[in-house]
């Protein structure tokens, strides 16, 4: 283990260039915080489409930050929203953009060879003082990592959806990360300012260890026709002061997300009834049925 052992002439990185790669809802709202706090922000995507519209989401949700920061100052909003978007610009071609990161930070598909092909590639052409990071949900840090030569260079930043409205980052430590990379992660969500909590790389880490199982009860409960996916709803946000009831936090989540994490769990554990799979889980996906961002998943969004 390198965490503890650090020595004070090793210097963090301090992180002001952070490329961040997948431009869908987390890499989008990740790349709308960072360039509010001051950071120079490349987003990547596959192609310029999701591109355009990860930047046009980011502008309208700044909108929403600015009508309630500076809703006496409509000239100070405007500026706010202009220099964060200056500091957004994007690029398909991750390869030719790590050059000058000190952070890349991963929020494509929770899907293990995809990420590990993304590092593996990408660490022959970083330099060396950059930090790697992944927002996955469920995948094992260590695993991704191994794909790379940096692993005192490499942890995971947790951001939670919508991620300009959720104050927590999960900072998760494998036995090989660095003290030094731990404490820029760490320093890296504060000036986020986001409020983090360290996390060993165990499956789910905190947050999704609890909260998955939980939703997969949830829906077994629905599938077994004890309750209505409306009634559920209602029953965790009035009984529990939940925000979201279970199925819309499903939807909100994206169905696609939860099912990749439950199928990569139920594998791994298959004797274990709190990672099994749900039918009707597995139905709405194949339907393409993968919640609020495809229209249509528990519910109807249009
Ligand atoms: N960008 C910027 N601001 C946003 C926003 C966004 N994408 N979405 C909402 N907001 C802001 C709104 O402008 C509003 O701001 P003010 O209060 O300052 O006016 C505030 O958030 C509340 O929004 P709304 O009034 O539109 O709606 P709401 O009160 O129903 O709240 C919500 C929306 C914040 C999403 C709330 O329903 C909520 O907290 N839901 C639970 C979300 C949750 O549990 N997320 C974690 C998911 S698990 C995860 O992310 C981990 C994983 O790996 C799967
Ligand atoms: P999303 O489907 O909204 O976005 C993923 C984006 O990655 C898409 O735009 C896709 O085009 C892009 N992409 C896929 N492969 C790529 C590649 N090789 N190179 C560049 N871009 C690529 O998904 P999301 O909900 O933003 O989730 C992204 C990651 O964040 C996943 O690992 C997920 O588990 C994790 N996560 C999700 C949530 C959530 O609530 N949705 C919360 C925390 C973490």
């Amino acid at each position: 283990i390198c965490r503890g052992f650090s020595s004070s002439a090793v210097r963090n990185v301090v992180i002001k260039h952070v490329t961040i790669i997948g431009g869908g809802q987390m890499g989008a709202g990740i790349a709308q915080v960072a360039a509010s706090t001051g950071h120079s922000v490349t987003l990547v995507d596959t192609n310029e489409d999701i591109l355009k519209k990860a930047v046009k989401g980011i502008e309208g949700n700044l909108k929403r930050v600015v009508k309630k920061k500076f809703a006496d100052k409509p000239e100070a909003g405007e500026e706010f929203i202009q220099k964060a978007l200056q500091n957004v610009s994007t690029s398909t071609d991750a390869g030719s953009v790590v050059q000058g990161s000190d952070l890349v930070l991963e929020a494509i598909v929770e899907n293990l060879k995809i990420k590990q092909d993304l590092f593996g590639g990408l660490d022959k052409l970083a330099p060396a003082h950059t930090i790697f990071a992944s927002n996955t949900s469920s995948l094992p840090i260590t695993d991704i990592a191994s794909s790379t030569n940096r692993l005192d260079r490499f942890g995971g930043l947790h951001f939670f959806n919508p991620v300009p409205v959720m104050k927590l980052v999960e900072v998760i430590a494998t036995s090989a990360t660095s003290q030094e990379t731990f404490d820029s992660l760490l320093n890296f969500s504060k000036k986020l300012g986001k409020t983090s909590v360290s996390c060993k790389d165990t499956p789910g880490f905190i947050v999704n260890r609890l909260l998955l199982p939980y939703i997969m009860e949830v829906i077994r409960m629905y599938e077994r026709g004890d309750g209505s996916k409306e009634d559920i709803d209602i029953a965790m946000k009035l009984g529990c002061g939940y925000p979201m009831g279970p199925f819309e936090l499903a939807d909100y989540v994206g169905l696609d997300t939860i099912k990749f994490i439950m199928d990569g769990w139920s594998a791994a554990n298959p004797d274990n009834p709190v990672f099994a799979q749900s039918e009707l889980l597995t139905k709405l996906v194949a339907e393409g049925k993968l919640g609020k961002k495809t229209g249509e998943g528990f519910y109807k969004y249009k």
